[in-house]
């Protein structure tokens, strides 16, 4: 029996698992058991934002190691400290929560939309068709697609759905009663769709209108992913609040959720805790990461290797224009958009050395580590080449 076909015997049959008994990462690479070699192009979900085995990730580990694990949140320390001031600094706001997950981020964000909702008889929230939030079950209410709420109804009341990137739709429905406008600037488990200007500018309308909180979920794409700190820099529009996670903990269970000044005592002492949340280990990789995105300039990294890849992808475009049908992106967060199910594709990327990610059916998702070079990229598209060839 492989591992897979062991653990079905163990675990909930909730994920659809990949073929791939992975021994170790190094850089961008994963090796299997035979020790074949895989070009990562997916970051354990965008979270392995610094490859595998990144040696400042694990000093910062190593030396929090012998200080402690874990204290709980009776105590804090200087490595908690310094990353909330960094984390602060580079995302543009005042003060944070850290939480273990993204999911938890959200929930937090909610419990402040409510209460100060509640202070203003605002009970509505938008949230966008598509949209993808997290799994408990505040944040299913707004993760917008019916596969992942259908079994769940009725989730939270006063949750809005309208269709991503339509200013009308959005600039028709929000009113005193909306509290706050949930989006990833662009969305990602939802197929890798950035938001437009228009529609940008339509939520920063209603917003001076309505007196209304706009939440930023940058969880997948924000801590460099799209060659910005938050993806929230590529527009014209900061939100109140924003929501971290994935490659925050530089591989550990980190989130957080960050909130401009005249927000920062809605919730007050009891109201919000957690038992794991901003654990001194997750906090010092999640430092280590930042420092490395600042020190060696990363953001420019991604602006560029992003730039390539994309264009890369245009090229394959341009060569099988019958399988490719649009190719987008922002920085290292692209995809191709298929006239077929991309979950073959996926599969065939393993018998050739590369792990890549199907989501929203047809949409092929690339994610690789931040520190990817062009080299990498020219060794996927051809692999990639060769799928399509073959097909
Ligand atoms: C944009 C976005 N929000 C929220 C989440 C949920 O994060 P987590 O799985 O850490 O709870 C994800 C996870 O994929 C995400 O991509």
């Amino acid at each position: 029996m492989n591992w897979i076909q062991e653990s079905e015997q163990y675990f909930l049959p909730v994920y659809r698992r990949l073929p791939l008994e992975v021994q170790y990462g190094q850089g961008v690479f994963l090796y299997d058991r035979q020790g074949k070699a895989y070009l990562d192009f997916f970051s354990g979900l965008g979270v392995n934002a610094l490859g595998y085995q990144h040696p400042r990730v694990q000093k910062a580990i190593e030396q929090q190691l012998k200080r402690n694990l874990h204290l709980s949140n009776f105590f804090v320390q200087d490595v908690q400290i310094e990353l909330a001031r960094k984390l602060l600094q580079l995302a543009g706001y005042d003060r944070l929560f850290f939480t273990n997950s993204g999911t938890e981020a959200i929930e937090g964000i909610l419990k402040i939309v409510k209460k100060w909702g509640k202070a203003r008889q605002k009970d509505h929230i938008i949230c966008f068709e598509n949209a993808f939030h997290g799994r408990t079950l505040g944040a299913l209410s707004i993760t917008a697609q019916e596969k992942y709420q259908k079994s769940f109804t009725p989730l939270l009341p006063g949750v809005i759905q309208l269709p991503y990137n339509d200013p009308g739709a959005l600039l028709r429905t929000v009113n005193g009663r909306t509290a706050a406008i949930f989006l990833e600037f662009i969305q990602g488990e939802g197929g890798i769709v950035p938001a437009e200007p228009e529609f940008i500018q339509a939520i920063q309308t209603v917003r001076e209108q309505h007196d209304v909180l706009v939440v930023g979920d940058e969880i997948q794409a924000g801590i460099g992913r799209t060659g910005k700190f938050m993806a929230y820099q590529h527009f014209d529009m900061q939100p109140d609040l924003v929501a971290s996670a994935k490659a925050l903990g530089g591989g550990l269970p980190l989130g957080a959720f960050l909130v401009r000044a005249s927000l920062a005592d809605v919730l007050q002492r009891g109201e919000h805790g957690t038992t794991f949340g901003g654990s001194p280990l997750s906090c010092a990789a999640g430092l280590a990461v930042l420092q490395e995105i600042e020190e060696k300039n990363l953001l420019q990294h991604v602006q560029k290797t992003g730039a390539y890849l994309l264009n890369q992808l245009r090229n394959l475009q341009s060569e099988f224009p019958d399988r490719i049908k649009t190719v987008r992106g922002l920085g290292l967060m692209a995809a191709m958009e298929m006239h077929q199910d991309t979950f073959p594709l996926v599969l065939k990327g393993l018998e050739k050395g590369i792990v890549l990610n199907s989501t929203a059916g047809n949409v092929l998702r690339f994610l690789p580590p931040l520190i990817v070079e062009a080299s990498h990229i020219d060794q996927g598209v051809d692999i990639i080449r060769d799928i399509l060839k073959q097909l």
